[in-house]
């Protein structure tokens, strides 16, 4: 399928190149609102460049990855659709459930697929996890934890935008952990959760503009998520630890318990534990796709797409994902739980396959 990309900025590096594994992508074009960018992009990776606007208009195509920052998501995602493109977008899909809400019927009304990354549960650490929960190798999952203490990316040289509302840990980081819990327990059914910030502003790097600047969002968020299987796992996303040691996911089961690497990640280690062990044991990736393939998301939309398949990386999965993070503010602001309105389908498993690009 043909596609254009509209932003090629620090991320785009990752699409371009892992774009080549995947057969059903050809990106014919690319842009940004810094033509300097889009030049540079281009002339590294042989692509040719277009005004923003062409690209949204080009007839040849079909398919627009949105690789702005979370700020510009909707706005972008918007006028791609209105232009008669189907929309990959980067997390998060947008920064409110209205704009959500929009941007899902405005593709249902032309016939067209949006989603949002990540496409990192994909990969074949996180299905393996899966294929593990499935196949009941810890039991029934009753609880658990998913957890990333850090400083964020405070002194990139684009900062300022990760503090902004509309980001902060829980929009820029949360959905790669909430999208793999979804992808193991399936949709969730509640959130009750409380927010609070280390600091009303931060210190960026050497390049890093402005260098001092304002933080706009809760920059620690802890909660608890409650699943429809009845797993409730606790949650903690913030940008303001200077150093943890809390593990990334831990899966609580009733015959045992499962620990897995960032799944920011497409692969890493994974651990089970079960009665009669001596310790953890380490488990082998069971599935394709351990490291850079950040663009498989595209590859399976396009492929459901084109086959009439449902797709893994789905508007309904991103838009639920949305939801569960946004839920930890209201929570905190409300002084309740909240309820969830939306829910998705828990997404199909991978399957192993033999060449790079494959899926079925
Ligand atoms: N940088 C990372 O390591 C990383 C990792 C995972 C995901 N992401 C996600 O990727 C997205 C982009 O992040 P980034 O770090 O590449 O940011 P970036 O600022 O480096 O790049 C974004 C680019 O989009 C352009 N842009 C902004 N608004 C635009 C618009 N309306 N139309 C066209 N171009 C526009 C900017 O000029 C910029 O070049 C974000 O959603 C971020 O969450 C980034």
């Amino acid at each position: 399928m043909k596609i254009g990309v509209i932003g090629c900025g620090m991320i785009s590096d990752w699409y371009f190149k892992a774009a080549k594994r995947f057969k059903q992508m050809d990106i014919i074009c690319c842009g940004d609102l810094r033509e300097e960018s889009a030049i540079k992009q281009g002339a590294e990776y042989n692509i040719p460049v277009k005004n923003v606007e062409d690209i949204y208009t080009d007839p040849e195509v079909e398919l627009i990855l949105n690789l702005t920052p979370q700020q510009a998501h909707y706005a972008v995602s918007k006028r791609a659709l209105e232009c008669g493109k189907h929309v990959y977008s980067e997390k998060p899909l947008c920064g409110t459930m209205e704009e959500a809400e929009e941007l899902m019927k405005l593709a249902a009304s032309k016939g067209l697929q949006i989603a949002a990354a990540p496409d990192t549960f994909l990969g074949g650490g996180p299905q393996t996890v899966r294929k593990l929960v499935d196949e009941g190798w810890i039991g029934k999952v009753f609880a658990g934890t998913a957890m990333f203490t850090s400083r964020g990316p405070e002194t990139w040289p684009h900062a300022p935008a990760f503090y902004k509302k509309g980001a902060g840990p829980m929009l820029d980081y949360a959905p790669y952990f909430i999208t793999q819990l979804v992808n193991v327990l399936g949709p969730a059914v509640a959130v009750t959760a409380s927010v609070t910030k280390g600091s009303e502003s931060r210190v960026g790097g050497p390049e890093t503009v402005p260098h001092v600047y304002p933080v706009e969002v809760p920059t620690f968020q802890s909660g608890i998520i409650e699943f429809a299987s009845g797993a409730q796992i606790t949650v903690i996303a913030s940008y303001d630890v200077w150093r943890g040691t809390h593990p990334y996911i831990e899966l609580y089961g009733t015959k045992g318990s499962l620990n897995m690497h960032n799944p920011n990640f497409f692969g890493g280690f994974i651990k089970v534990f079960r009665p009669g062990y001596e310790g953890w044991q380490e488990v082998p990736s069971a599935f394709d796709y351990n490291t850079d393939a950040r663009s498989i998301g595209v590859a399976d939309m396009i492929e459901g797409i084109l086959t009439g398949r449902k797709t893994r990386v789905s508007g309904a999965l991103s838009q639920h994902v949305l939801e569960i993070m946004l839920s930890f503010e209201k929570s905190s602001n409300e002084g309740k739980k909240i309820y969830l309105k939306t829910t998705c389908e828990q997404p199909a498993p991978m399957v192993q396959v033999s060449e790079d690009g494959k899926f079925e």
